[in-house]
């Protein structure tokens, strides 16, 4: 007789086949009480902010390096080491840490910060103000009650990307608050992922939040090694991950960039399918099936994120009867037709096409046809079951899949 599949599940966790003993620790928010390869990044972001223990102004300071390499485990460890001496001491020190991506408004990032400070709704409101009239009271709260602040701005690439000119020039007046300051401080910290992101600052910006800079390097496959034995030593049961599954996990995380994250993410993933199938141990072929499964997630969170023309237009090329930009616009008028919805014109959609290409879910190819010129040719990169899978949901989709 078929088992009962919930029974099957719930026997499994009863008999005790569970390789993970502590999610927790897997998870991004998780902070280790060690952070091995990252001690000399560890003191130079220290000494840089020293000062404010001494009331004197530390220096600004950027910290730049790829995703994954410990940029917000590593300040925000140090925020909270400075904090419990902050504690034990009575001085109006404040250490506020805020993510750019958190936020959806820069109005919003500002009210955060004001909130960190003590500022209620009543003397900062939510919404209305004008954003100058916001950051006068920020800084009269400031200097009022002689702070010295340490502000962090994690993801800050984000703030000038959302709002270029308003991010520059709020970046700019926080940069500069010291000059309006007489008897507080402000200290501004950056750290971001996007190392082209200076190009798209003002000069002047870049001068005042860059007077310290502090890049941290890519982890090597060794390191990345290090990292993982680490984690697992407190998250898995002893002896739960070969040690040929470790060696891949880091060996995968290591291949683009060196990416603490991605290699954590593996594991856990990995831990959760093999502890699905009921296996004893962590096995190589666990953690590429994790990487497939993370790498799906990521292709449905796309395709899920497009308005319904990217969309259709995505069907269309997985229809479409030949692959050129031509025969999938007629493919796309079709599936318009089909659910009533009023055609774009040709020209947005060779647009829109090159859009999506930039996304990696489609690819395009040039090709020369002697006397007729050139066109070019579109197909997808994932397969036509993840598309189906991932739109058969709306009601939209039912009559074109
Ligand atoms: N040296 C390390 N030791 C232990 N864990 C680490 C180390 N470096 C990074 N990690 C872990 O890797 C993950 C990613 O680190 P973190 O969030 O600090 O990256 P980041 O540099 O801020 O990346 P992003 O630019 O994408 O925000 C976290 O789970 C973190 O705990
Ligand atoms: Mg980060």
């Amino acid at each position: 007789m078929e088992r009962d599949p919930v029974d099957k599940l719930l026997d499994a966790v009863e008999s005790g086949k569970s390789l993970i003993t502590n999610r927790e620790i897997l998870h991004f928010t998780y902070i280790p009480d060690t952070i091995p390869h990252r001690n000399s990044e560890q003191e130079q972001i220290t000494q840089t902010l020293i000062p404010i223990l001494k009331h004197s102004r530390p220096s600004n300071l950027l910290v730049y390096g790829k995703p994954g390499t410990g940029k917000t485990l590593v300040v925000k460890k140090i925020l909270s080491q400075i904090q419990k001496r902050v504690e034990k001491s009575n001085f109006p020190i404040k250490l506020v840490y805020v993510n750019s991506k958190e936020e959806t408004t820069l109005y919003g990032l500002l009210v955060s910060f004001g909130r960190e400070l003590g500022l209620v709704e009543e003397k900062l409101p939510s919404t209305g103000l004008a954003i100058s009239e916001v950051f006068k009271r920020l800084l009269k709260t400031i200097e009022e009650n002689h702070y010295n602040i340490v502000f962090v701005i994690d993801e800050i690439d984000h703030l000038v990307h959302l709002v270029s000119k308003t991010g520059n020039d709020v970046l700019y007046q926080l940069t500069r608050a010291n000059e309006r300051l007489k008897k507080a401080t402000l200290t501004l910290v950056g750290i971001s992922n996007d190392l082209t992101f200076k190009e798209r600052l003002d000069p002047r910006v870049i001068s005042s939040l860059g007077e310290e800079e502090i890049v941290f390097t890519n982890y090597t496959v060794e390191q990345l090694k290090k990292i993982l034995e680490d984690r697992i030593q407190l998250a898995f049961i002893k002896g739960a991950i070969e040690e040929s599954a470790i060696n891949l996990c880091a060996a995968m995380a290591g291949r683009e960039h060196g990416d603490a994250r991605r290699a954590i993410d593996l594991i856990r993933v990995a831990g959760e399918i093999a502890e699905r199938e009921q296996s004893n141990t962590v096995k190589e072929e666990h953690i590429r099936k994790a990487s497939q499964k993370i790498e799906e997630d990521k292709e449905t969170t796309a395709l899920r994120s497009y308005p319904l023309h990217e969309k259709l237009l995505i069907i269309a090329v997985m229809k479409a009867a030949g692959l050129s930009t031509g025969e999938i616009y007629s493919a796309y008028k079709s599936l318009c037709k089909i659910i009533r919805q009023k055609e774009l014109t040709q020209r947005r959609i060779t647009q829109m096409l090159s859009e999506i290409e930039l996304s990696g879910i489609i690819t395009g190819k040039i090709i020369h046809q002697g006397i007729h010129g050139r066109t070019k040719k579109y197909k997808l990169t994932i397969s036509p079951e993840m598309v189906k899978n991932t739109f058969k949901d709306e009601l939209t989709f039912e009559d074109i899949l």
